[in-house]
């Protein structure tokens, strides 16, 4: 088996609170393999937030050990922490994080540039990421100009413009309608795949698990696989195929 891209073990997170020590991230361990899609449900305050800071280097862990690609993420220094990020993750956030005066375009390019690609050559890759988003018409708008959807799409092609490795979602669709999560759902398991890139999606929307490689629970900082196969198997049954159909062979690699 190869090796997998990340990987948790026994990774821990305690916050100190005025009530006592606050578990965010408790003894967890996770393997995501290349191009895999892994959502991850879980009540607030459950600590999901935490992991996927924990898995963009953002924070260490307390005890145990998280690595991508092998390379422990505490051990990189400063600059290698920060290449790290750039060149090798994509992020997605709930309030879409798009820099307001800012056209569509313009915000795509921002990792290419802070890069040092040239604008010229960022320009067009960040117009042809917004084509791939289906936002080809919208690239001159600035993000007030934009639906809550174009502009979660529009932070998508973002993520995905400098080929990440990893895409790191964070309740992608908490500020949109069901209709609009839907399609932004559609995109985000869709389009990192057939790029190669893996993702860790965090959601309360239980859409997901038809898409995704492998649907996880958090709990009080612990993470749990909440539903046998068989039952997720039978979900959907007599229904078309979507686009964003699993291969469930893939979750077996990445264990
Ligand atoms: N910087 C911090 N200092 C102290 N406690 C924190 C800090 N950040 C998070 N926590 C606590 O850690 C726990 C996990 O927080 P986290 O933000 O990871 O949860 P979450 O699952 O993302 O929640 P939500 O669904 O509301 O976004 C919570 O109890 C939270 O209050
Ligand atoms: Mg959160």
């Amino acid at each position: 088996m190869s090796e997998p891209l990340l990987e948790l073990a026994h990774a821990r997170k305690y916050y100190a609170s005025p009530g006592g020590q606050v578990r965010a991230v408790d003894d967890v361990s996770l393997s995501v393999a290349e191009g895999e899609l892994v959502a991850i449900l879980g009540p607030s305050g459950s600590g999901k937030t935490t992991l996927l800071l924990l898995a963009a280097g953002l924070l260490a862990p307390d005890e145990g050990s998280v690595r991508f690609q092998g390379a422990e993420l505490a051990a990189l220094s400063k600059r290698e922490a920060l290449a790290y990020r750039r060149t090798k993750l994509g992020f997605v956030f709930q309030s879409f994080n798009l820099v307001v005066g800012l056209t569509a375009a313009e915000n795509v390019a921002m990792p290419l540039l802070l890069r040092g690609t040239d604008h010229s050559v960022a320009r067009l890759q960040a117009l042809e990421a917004l084509d791939g988003v289906g936002l080809a018409a919208r690239a001159e708008h600035i993000p007030s100009r934009l639906s809550g959807g174009e502009q979660q799409r529009t932070a998508i092609a973002r993520a995905l413009v400098g080929e990440p490795k990893l895409i790191l979602a964070d309740e992608p669709t908490g500020n949109l309608d069901s209709e609009t999560g839907t399609e932004v759902l559609e995109v985000l398991s869709v389009l990192p795949r057939a790029r190669g890139a893996a993702t860790i999606l965090v959601t309360h929307d239980t859409r997901i698990a038809r898409a995704a490689d492998r649907v996880l629970q958090m709990r009080d900082g612990r993470l749990t696989e909440p539903e046998p196969a068989s039952e997720r198997e039978g979900e959907g049954k007599g229904e078309p195929a979507s686009a964003c159909e699993s291969d469930p062979t893939q979750s077996a690699g990445g264990r």
